[in-house]
């Protein structure tokens, strides 16, 4: 009998990426994927701890599959990710309805745990960190993506252990994939049809293998004919080196928005999350990359409310993001993690919380209103991705990441074609692309 194994996923876009790459390798045992979970003999829950009630929602989502399958015959139920990796075992305990569990540095066990498991039945959890391991055996698997915009991890893990946050102990310390085998993999996607390739990394301009850094894999993967941007996400503000900022200058497919997450505007505040920079820092990076392409803009994630943040270091948090101008942005309350150096800080009142991020919310939309509106009318260039969902139009991004509708022939996806924006809102670009002015962007 076929094996269905049905994939959902929270959580940041290495998780998204990691996903795809379990499927490579349980392909090899004789899953296909479906996307009907009630259809499904292994049913996979990818999960992400950075914030709020992580832990409960997981217990919530297999609940919910438990119910489904209360007269069938249940499914192999497997949960992999960051809240795999921080309770391991309790969940085995706690819900018995779970098989294994699988830590983010143990995915290259994952064929051997589930074949070991269907033999003998015997439930396990795998949450050792082992970076290395994984890489060498992912290497070996074709990356099946088959999307114009396609993501490579090429670095995972963290060593900054900044208070507030459950990554370094989810995934473990620094390690960085080697150089040659990511610029394999780019051109495996660029000749399955991607045209933009996003490298990922939760540190991911520490990058750092055997002195190549990411600029150095920015410069290569630029080298590859059919791809037509580069990103990279998400960066520390301490990492972005001179070598980094230089390739700015030199490249012509590295995209002009840089995602910085700054977290809040007060060095004080800074200071207590162990951020390891200060806001002068930050701007003297800005204006570094101003200088060299005053086109660029920046995005960033900011924390609102973290334990000890005065209506004054607000301010200054509200200040940095009407003089920097930041679209595209993230911005959340803080949620105290367990086992980070933050977790047993007092809380800032809740009404307080909410009055704060509700302001910075709405400085944010507007900057992201007032960009848009300010695109009316003018022509820009779009990677299309696909058709939208009800097959009438074009759906890409502009090199801002902004979602952008368009009508136009689906002979365009993966192409970079021109689009006259006539209308905007706070999220979307719409617009029309005209045969006449439409010329592929160098
Ligand atoms: N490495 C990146 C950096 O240092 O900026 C961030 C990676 S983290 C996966 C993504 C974002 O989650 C962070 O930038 C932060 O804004 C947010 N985050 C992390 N821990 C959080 C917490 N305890 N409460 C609220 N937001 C949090
Ligand atoms: Fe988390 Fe980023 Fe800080 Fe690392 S640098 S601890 S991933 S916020
Ligand atoms: Fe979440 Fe882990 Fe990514 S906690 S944001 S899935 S690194």
């Amino acid at each position: 009998m076929q094996q269905k194994i049905f994939i959902k996923t929270f959580g940041c876009q290495m998780n998204e990426y990691d996903s795809n790459r379990i499927f490579d390798s349980v392909k090899k045992i004789g899953y296909t994927k479906t996307n009907r979970y009630e259809d499904a003999n292994c049913y996979l829950l990818n999960t992400c701890h950075i914030r709020d009630k992580a832990k409960e929602k997981v217990y919530h989502e297999i609940g919910r599959v438990k119910k489904t399958f209360r007269y069938k015959e249940k499914p192999l139920v497997i949960v992999t990710g960051c809240v795999a990796q921080a309770e391991n075992d309790e969940m085995l305990k706690r819900e018995p309805f779970i098989d294994l569990i699988i830590g983010p540095q143990s995915y290259h066990k994952i064929n051997d745990t589930i074949l070991n498991f269907v033999k003998k039945k015997k439930k396990s959890d795998e949450t050792d960190f082992d970076a290395i391991s994984k890489f060498d055996y992912f290497n070996k698997l074709k990356n099946s993506a088959n999307k114009v915009s396609s993501f490579i991890t090429i670095q995972e893990g963290c060593d900054k252990f900044c208070h507030f946050c459950v990554v370094p102990y989810t995934r473990g310390p620094e390690c960085s994939r080697q150089f040659e085998h990511i610029i394999d993999e780019a051109k495996n996607l660029a000749e399955s049809g991607a045209k933009e390739i996003i490298l990922l990394g939760q540190n991911v301009n520490a990058y750092n293998s055997e002195n190549y850094r990411l600029s150095n894999l920015i410069l290569e993967i630029e080298k590859i004919k059919e791809i037509e941007r580069i990103r990279y996400t998400t960066s520390h503000p301490k990492d972005m080196t001179e070598d980094l900022i230089e390739v700015y200058k030199d490249s012509k497919k590295l995209m002009p928005l840089v995602h910085l997450p700054v977290q809040t505007g007060s060095d004080r505040v800074l200071n207590l999350m162990n951020r390891k920079h200060t806001i002068k820092d930050y701007i003297n990076v800005y204006n570094k990359l101003r200088k060299i392409n005053s086109s660029i803009k920046f995005s960033s994630d900011f924390i609102i409310a973290y334990p000890g943040e005065t209506e004054e270091d607000f301010n200054f948090t509200y200040n940095l993001i009407k003089e920097i101008k930041f679209i595209n942005s993230y911005s959340f309350i803080f949620s105290p993690r367990p086992g980070t150096i933050a977790s047993n800080l007092d809380l800032i009142d809740r009404k307080i919380s909410h009055k704060r991020l509700e302001k910075i919310q709405e400085l944010l939309s507007n900057n992201q209103i007032q960009i848009n509106k300010s695109i009316e009318n003018k022509i820009i260039d779009v990677l299309v991705e696909n058709q939208t969902e009800d097959k009438k139009k074009l759906f890409g991004k502009s090199e801002y990441m902004t979602s952008v509708i368009f009508d136009g022939d689906k002979k365009n996806i993966g192409k970079v074609v021109k689009v006259r924006i006539t209308r905007s809102n706070r999220n979307t670009l719409i617009g029309e692309m005209s045969e006449n002015f439409n010329q592929k962007v160098a």
